[in-house]
């Protein structure tokens, strides 16, 4: 019997650490320039999706406080366990909410992080609204797809223009930032090999799914609409990436 699109896209993504473009190498990178790794800060990472990078924040920042933010219950399970195995479930608690509706008080959080998760959102809505949780001089490190080019090709456009319109230069994101009152600290893109990783675990999901679904109408869409993405990232993928952001409130 034919499952719901929505089971089919998490059986795509059924098996895999990361959930979105990134590497332990990028992570490593946004926390040093964020800085203050030796103090205990109240640390917010929202669509922490299972973790990965919830659990290396934990390593970096050895004497923080963690909350992981994410509205689907078992990625949170999966990172409570984790937690417990490596000796940080004491530093970690973990929210089931949605994004946009954090009940957490005002100031709340010396450092807000989020990887690949702040599209859900818009990032444009995402820093307006997460900046109240900010403690004063608070910094918000987060990563967001961009244009690396000014006239990309008419596919690479189309395909965004489908899936992500807010998506814009690393200039216009930059201006973002300091409309919304935040002053932008440092940024960096994420190399091409941070989505090879996350592309390449899809794909080996979609190529068993394809063997197991082949006449699942609704699997066969779910399976075309991820082969698709891949598809133009390969051949549009130095076009567009995601580029981490750290800014201070
Ligand atoms: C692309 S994944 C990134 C996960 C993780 N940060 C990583 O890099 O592996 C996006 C995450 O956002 C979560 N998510 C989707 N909609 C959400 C919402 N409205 N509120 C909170 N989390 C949400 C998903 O469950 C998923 O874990």
């Amino acid at each position: 019997m034919s499952k719901t699109a929505e089971a089919y896209f998490f059986e795509a993504f059924a098996g895999m650490g990361r959930l979105g473009p990134g590497s332990e190498e990028s992570t490593r990178q946004a926390a040093e320039r964020a800085g203050r790794q030796d103090e205990a800060l109240r640390i917010l990472d929202v669509g922490c999706g299972n973790g990965v990078q919830t659990l290396q924040l934990a390593q970096l920042y050895p004497r923080a406080t963690i909350t992981g933010v994410d509205n689907h219950q078992p990625f949170l399970d999966t990172l409570q366990e984790a937690a417990a195995q490596q000796g940080v479930g004491q530093r970690l608690n973990t929210v089931c909410a949605s994004m946009d509706e954090m009940d957490f008080p005002d100031r709340s959080f010396d450092l807000i992080w989020s990887e690949g998760a702040i599209y859900v959102i818009g990032f444009e809505r995402g820093i307006g609204e997460w900046q109240r949780l900010l403690a004063p001089g608070g910094t918000l490190a987060c990563s967001e797809v961009c244009w690396l080019t000014g006239s990309p090709a008419p596919e690479a456009v189309a395909f965004w223009q489908a899936e992500y319109p807010q998506i814009a230069s690393i200039g216009a994101q930059l201006r973002q930032i300091g409309e919304a009152g935040y002053t932008a600290v440092e940024h960096f893109v994420l190399p091409r090999s941070d989505w090879e990783g996350y592309y390449s675990a899809i794909q080996a999901n979609l190529d068993r799914m394809s063997a197991a679904y082949p006449r699942d109408e609704v699997a066969r869409e779910v399976i075309a609409t991820l082969q698709n993405e891949i598809d133009v990232h390969r051949r549009y993928g130095d076009q567009y990436s995601y580029a981490f952001y750290l800014m201070r409130r």
